[in-house]
């Protein structure tokens, strides 16, 4: 790649390129490996990642989800205004906050598979956080949350789940998913759905995917956010069978650095019956 091939790039897509330098000073590692794939083959999330434009009617998503998730959303989004936080795309650091379209597929999951136990990583100012604890609070059940507050930071670390406001059914466990997953799965296993939304290397998702499918109940579900960034999700889905869905994110902001400006989430809903192991 030459530097006058980048400068032309740069120049045609002066946003896109800006949003990129944020997220590379941010993320040197994880951002060199999505745009040299980026690069290399410009059209790897299409072959990797064909969307299922029907992923709501799948997995069983109702007006009644779409119309409460509705609701709850004006009120998630004050309190976080509230404390001068902006929600949306790199909200927290160069992190996203859980999209219109991510949450409704949690909603709609959390109620459909009379879910008790969920545990997710990744937390920031904790929207998919307040969603699922208002889903499980129709019939009681838990969260477990894991988040890693950049270290370097101290002083951003009380807006981790700033968004959450009644805290009884929520465990918020702070260090990194590779520290606490292993024995809080253990501990609360088997669950009925695990949600990844923490550092999107490849090496950590497949740790979080391969650990959390083993600790799923049968029916049970997995959702990961931000897959395009990688081939992890890709790569794990092929290793089990198991109904596989891709979908577009809603971001309420585009998203600049992302291949559709708005990233992909997939879903992995576990069959009723078998102990399949990746
Ligand atoms: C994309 S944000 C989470 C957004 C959140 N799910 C929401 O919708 O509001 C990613 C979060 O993961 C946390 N994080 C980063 N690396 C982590 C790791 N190794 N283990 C656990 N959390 C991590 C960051 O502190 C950040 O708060």
């Amino acid at each position: 790649m030459r530097p006058w091939s980048v400068l032309n790039v740069a120049m045609q897509n002066p946003m896109e390129s800006w949003a990129f330098l944020r997220w590379a000073i941010h993320d040197p590692m994880g951002s060199r490996h999505y745009f040299i794939d980026r690069w290399k083959h410009r059209d790897w999330h299409i072959r990797m990642y064909p969307v299922d434009h029907d992923w709501r009617m799948r997995i069983g998503s109702t007006d009644d989800d779409r119309k409460q998730t509705e609701q709850l959303w004006p009120s998630v989004l004050r309190r976080l205004e509230e404390q001068g936080l902006r929600p949306g795309p790199e909200s927290y650091f160069f992190w996203n906050d859980g999209d219109p379209a991510f949450i409704q597929a949690i909603w709609c999951l959390v109620r459909r598979l009379q879910a008790t136990k969920v545990v997710e990583t990744g937390v920031a100012h904790g929207v998919t956080s307040r969603f699922i604890l208002e889903a499980l609070g129709m019939r009681g059940g838990h969260l477990w949350s894991i988040d890693l507050p950049p270290p370097g930071s101290p002083e951003k670390h009380h807006e981790i789940g700033a968004a959450v406001i009644d805290r009884t059914n929520w465990t918020l466990l702070l260090g990194s998913s590779r520290q606490h997953l292993p024995h809080l799965l253990k501990e609360v296993g088997p669950i009925d759905i695990f949600i990844h939304d923490s550092e999107h290397s490849s090496t950590n998702m497949l740790f979080e995917m391969r650990l959390a499918w083993e600790a799923l109940r049968p029916g049970g579900a997995l959702i990961v956010d931000d897959i395009d960034l990688n081939w992890a999700f890709g790569e794990f889905s092929k290793q089990i069978k198991c109904e596989k869905l891709v979908a577009e994110a809603e971001p309420i902001r585009p998203d600049l650095r992302r291949f559709n400006q708005k990233g992909l989430f997939g879903v992995l809903l576990k069959p009723q019956s078998s102990a399949m192991k990746p």
